[in-house]
C-alpha cells in the first residue's frame, strides 16, 4: 500500500499507488520534482518512477515538554515531514521541565506541571497545555497526510513536574519539589507500590485513548535511576514479597503492569532501549538511542524477539550540533548531514539478522530549542538524510 508508479509523458503525470500512502508518496515526490524545476522552462522530465519504502516506520520526535510548541507550529512541522515522506509524529509529552496532556480529575496538572519559573536562569516563566481538540485536531491534520501521531508518557522517571503537581505519587514524596529549570536526569521515579499511581495512569492512558487513534503510547522508560526505589520501604517490601532479586526486575515487572493497563484500551507500549533486553518481553517494540550502541542493540534485540527502531543518538539526534563550531552545549557530538546520510538502519547485517528492524526516528530533544525557528534550523537538511536512511 506504500508503493507507488508515477509515470511522466508529453501529455500528463500518471500516478498509480498500492494504496493511499503510496498515492501521497507519489504526489509528495511530484512536489518535490515541481518544486526543483519550476525555474526550468522544460517541466519535469519525462520518465518513470516506481517506488516504495525500505521501512515502514520514519518518525519524528519533537519535545514540547522542554519548550511547548504551539498547534499552529506543529501543523508547520508535520507539512515538512509529509514532503519528506515521514509516517510517524512522536510527541514527547512530558518531562522533568513541564507536562503537557490535560487529564481529568488531575487539575494540578495545567496549574503546576505545565508551568515552569524559567529556563536556564532567563528569569522567565515558560508553559504550556494542549486541550483535547488541539490534539484531536493535529491527529486529523496528521493523518490527511498519512502521518499517525504516537504519544509520549514518559514513565517511571523523567517526572519531577509531575512530582510538583503530585508528590504523592513518589517514593518519598517533596513537597517543595519545582518544574525543573535546567537540563538533567532525576532520580524521581513514580513509586509502583502506590494504588494511586495506577489510578492516574489509567485516567492518561484513557484520556490518550479518546484522542488519539494511534493504539501506540510511548511510555519511555529511559533514564530511570533505581537508587529510590531500592531504598523506598514500599518498594523493598513487594521485592522482597514476589521475591524479586533486585530493582531490574522491578523495572520489568513495572512496565508488565503498565502494559497490561494499556491492554484495557486495546493500547500497546513502546520503550526507549535501554541495553537490557530482559527488561522488555517479546513482541515490544523499543527504540535503539544510545550513543554506539546500535550494533549490539540490533543483535541482543532480536534475540529477545523485540521489534527496533533506529534512533542512535549518532545519527538521529537532530538537535545536536550539525556543522563544526555551532554550540554544542559542551557534550554534544557535531553531527554531520554527511553522517546522517551514511546511517543504514540494518548496520550492514542481513536481511535474516535485522528483520525486525522496523525503520528509523530522529528526535529534537527541545532543552535548548525555544521556538519553530530554532527547531527547524536543527532538524533540516538532516532529516532529509534520516528520511531516505529509512526509504
Ligand atoms: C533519551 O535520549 N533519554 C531517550
Ligand atoms: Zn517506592
Amino acid at each position: 500500500k506504500d508503493a507507488y508508479r508515477l509515470s511522466v509523458t508529453p501529455q500528463g503525470a500518471h500516478l498509480t499507488s498500492g494504496g493511499r500512502e503510496g498515492r501521497l508518496y507519489g504526489q509528495a515526490t511530484l512536489r518535490q520534482l515541481q518544486d526543483q524545476l519550476a525555474a526550468q522552462p522544460e517541466g519535469i522530465p519525462c520518465g518513470v518512477i516506481k517506488d516504495k519504502p525500505r521501512y515502514p516506520w520514519r518518525g519524528l520526535m519533537v519535545d514540547p515538554a522542554r519548550h511547548f510548541i504551539p498547534l499552529a507550529d506543529l501543523k508547520k512541522f508535520a507539512d515538512l515531514m509529509a514532503y519528506y515522506k515521514f509516517n510517524k509524529l512522536h510527541l514527547h509529552l512530558t518531562d522533568n521541565q513541564g507536562w503537557r496532556l490535560p487529564v481529568p480529575g488531575y487539575p494540578r496538572l495545567e496549574s503546576v506541571a505545565s508551568k515552569r519559573a524559567e529556563t536556564f536562569g532567563d528569569g522567565i516563566p515558560h508553559g504550556g497545555m494542549y486541550t483535547r481538540e488541539e490534539l484531536k485536531e493535529l491527529v486529523a491534520y496528521c493523518a490527511d497526510r498519512g502521518i499517525e501521531v504516537i504519544p509520549e508518557i514518559d514513565v517511571p522517571g523523567h517526572n519531577e513536574a509531575l512530582a510538583a503537581a503530585y508528590p504523592e505519587f513518589f517514593c518519598f514524596p517533596k513537597p517543595d519539589m519545582k518544574v525543573r529549570t535546567v537540563a538533567g536526569n532525576s532520580k524521581e521515579l513514580v513509586c509502583p507500590q502506590k494504588p494511586e499511581v495506577w489510578k492516574f495512569y489509567a485516567a492518561v492512558f484513557k484520556e490518550l485513548k479518546d484522542i488519539f487513534p494511534s493504539k501506540i503510547v510511548h511510555l519511555g522508560g529511559d533514564e530511570a535511576p533505581t537508587e529510590l526505589w531500592e531504598k523506598c520501604p514500599l518498594c523493598r517490601q513487594a521485592r522482597a514479597g514476589a521475591g524479586m532479586k533486585d530493582e531490574q526486575e522491578q523495572m520489568r515487572d513495572f512496565f508488565a503492569r503498565m502494559t497490561s493497563l494499556l491492554a484495557k484500551n486495546g493500547q500497546t507500549p513502546q520503550f526507549w532501549y535501554e541495553g537490557n533486553a530482559g527488561i522488555y518481553h517479546p513482541g515490544e517494540t523499543v527504540y535503539a538511542w544510545r550513543q554506539d550502541q546500535a550494533r549490539q542493540s540490533i543483535d541482543k534485540t532480536k534475540k529477545a524477539g523485540l521489534n527496533l527502531i533506529m534512533a542512535s543518538n549518532e545519527y538521529c539526534y537532530l538537535d545536536f550540533p550539525q556543522i563544526q563550531g555551532q554550540y554544542n552545549w559542551g557534550w554534544m557530538r557535531t553531527t554531520t548531514l554527511r553522517k546522517c546520510y551514511e546511517l543504514d538502519p540494518a548496520f550492514g547485517k542481513s536481511p535474516q539478522e535485522t528483520g525486525h528492524v522496523r525503520g528509523v526516528h530522529a528526535a529534537a530533544w527541545a532543552e535548548h530549542l525555544p521556538d519553530l525557528n530554532h527547531l527547524l534550523y536543527r532538524v533540516y537538511p538532516r532529516a532529509m538524510a534520516i528520511a531516505e536512511a529509512g526509504w
